[in-house]
């Protein structure tokens, strides 16, 4: 039983974020993901559409999804990785090297990243 953990924002699901969650959920049995909430946001100087319930209730009815735990600060995910007995840590490759030190504790993966689509690009091309 491998056990995989993964951070993000999750605001306007797209594409991009189903691509990289079905790939977090072959690399083991059960995928969690710490989604950030909306004070977290707030700190990274990034404002959700959707409430943090919202997006939660959205990540739960995807299939690949197992777990959603909230995601509060920068300095939370060695203990996340201790905690939830996570074998294998995921991020998307516009992270990569940012998390190398996660390697002490488990396996540190970066996927490469979808082109041409994200929460950004949707928002600003719908003001357009
Ligand atoms: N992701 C991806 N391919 C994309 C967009 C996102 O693989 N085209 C991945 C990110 O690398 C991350 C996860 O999806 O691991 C959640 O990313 P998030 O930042 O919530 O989504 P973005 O669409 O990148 O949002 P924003 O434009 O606000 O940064």
């Amino acid at each position: 039983m491998k056990t995989v953990l993964t951070y993000g924002t999750y605001d306007l699901l797209h594409y991009g974020h189903i691509n990289l969650l079905k790939r977090a959920k072959e690399l083991g049995d059960f995928l969690i993901v710490a989604l950030s909430t909306d004070e977290f946001n707030l700190l990274k100087h990034k404002e959700a559409y959707h409430k943090y319930d919202e997006r939660k209730l959205i990540l739960e009815s995807i299939k690949y999804v197992d777990l959603v735990i909230p995601e509060e600060n920068w300095d939370q995910k060695i203990e996340d990785v201790k905690k939830y007995k996570v074998d294998i840590f995921v991020m998307g490759d516009d992270w990569r090297d940012k998390f190398d030190f996660l390697s002490d504790y488990c396996q540190v993966i970066y996927l490469s990243r979808t082109p041409d689509i994200s929460t950004s690009k949707i928002k600003t091309d719908l003001k357009k």
